[in-house]
């Protein structure tokens, strides 16, 4: 079956100025550097990464928002670009995006009503004004916020309620990809909870599919049918949540694992420590990004790019894990 978003290769590089030099240096930034992943219907696909690793900017090109610099996105078989015409408006309300920054997505001149009824305005424009405003009550009830909210603006809700109102508004239309930008990363731990099980909830109501973005890896394990891991613009480990967090194999996925606190290990788990800062995308190391930090790091390491690959859905890019699964498989899974 096809799937209903499919992503390959796709880079996005900047040309940015650097210090060097009297007036500095032109130097490309490789914020996206090559991403392939496939989303199904209904799927939620978590993707996870440390801060600057190229996740909204991924996002933004999945939504068409900017510019590919290569490769392809398809939605429904249908290639998204980053133009402004008729079928593109078409295929945005089947695509929707929920931000972080709940304020800076929502007009503050619009009343909350208003907010959740801009969908249908936009793309149903023969509903009057009092038939958006009886659609946007009942989104209101769906995403938990009282009626009387309806005429409020957004800077007179919590932050936790303003999302509730992003994701009224981008379910309005009844998409089939969600595209979440760090959708509770602005919230309080408690209320974080509580949005994302209203958007698991909605998910089993709806049946929408989802690219869940997170830096967070225990909210991503608990909102994703598949994760993947990326590092400096390139996937590094990808497969279903049990693979990737119960027996992760690139050092950078096993690195994030461990510095994860839970409660029964708090003080007691081996804390990979990983050598260095993340380098700058504007100088992406040669070979696998990742070798500047790796302790497994070999000769080939600084000179190849590795593949995914992988037996099943459960695929890593690292030459040191190919080579030991090639001279001593791993039991089977
Ligand atoms: N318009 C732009 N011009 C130049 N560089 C950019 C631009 N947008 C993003 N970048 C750079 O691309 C890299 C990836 O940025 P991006 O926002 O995608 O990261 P992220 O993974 O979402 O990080 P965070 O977790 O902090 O949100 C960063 O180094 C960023 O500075
Ligand atoms: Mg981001």
């Amino acid at each position: 079956m096809r799937p209903l978003l499919s992503v390959r290769d796709i880079k996005r590089h900047y040309q940015v100025r650097v210090p060097g030099g009297f007036f500095g240096r032109d130097a490309l930034l490789k914020a996206v550097d090559g991403l392939s992943f496939d989303i199904n219907r209904g799927e939620t696909l978590g993707l996870v990464g440390e801060s600057g690793c190229g996740k909204s900017t991924t996002a933004r090109l999945v939504m068409g928002h900017i510019p590919l610099t290569a490769g392809s996105v398809a939605f429904d078989g249908q290639p998204v670009t980053a133009r402004h015409d008729s079928d593109w408006r078409a295929m945005r309300r089947r695509m929707q995006m929920v931000y972080q920054d709940t304020l800076g997505a929502l007009d503050r001149r619009l009343t909350i009503s208003e907010q959740i009824g801009e969908p249908f305005a936009i793309h149903e424009p023969v509903m009057t004004a009092g038939q958006r405003h009886e659609r946007a009550l009942s989104l209101m009830d769906s995403v938990g916020l009282r009626a009387d909210m309806a005429r409020r603006f957004p800077h007179e809700l919590s932050g936790g309620q303003r999302q509730r109102v992003v994701i009224a508004r981008a379910l309005a239309l009844s998409p089939d990809l969600l595209v979440c930008d760090e959708p509770v990363s602005a919230l309080d731990v408690s209320i974080q909870a509580q949005v994302l099980n209203l958007l698991d909830d909605l998910r089993e109501q709806t049946g929408f599919a989802a690219l869940f973005i997170s830096h967070d890896l225990k909210v991503v394990r608990q909102m994703s049918d598949r994760v993947a891991v990326m590092y400096l613009g390139k996937i590094v480990e990808t497969g279903a949540p049990e693979a990737v967090f119960k027996r992760a194999q690139h050092p950078y996925t096993k690195a994030l694992i461990s510095a994860i606190p839970t409660p029964r290990n708090r003080g007691r788990r081996e804390r990979i420590v990983l050598e260095g800062d993340p380098p700058s995308p504007v100088d992406v190391p040669p070979g696998c990004a990742f070798h500047t930090r790796c302790p497994l790091a070999m000769t080939q390491c600084r000179l190849d790019t590795p593949l995914l690959s992988g037996d099943g859905d459960h695929l890593v890019a690292c030459h040191a894990i190919h080579q030991s699964a090639q001279s001593a498989p791993l039991a089977a899974e």
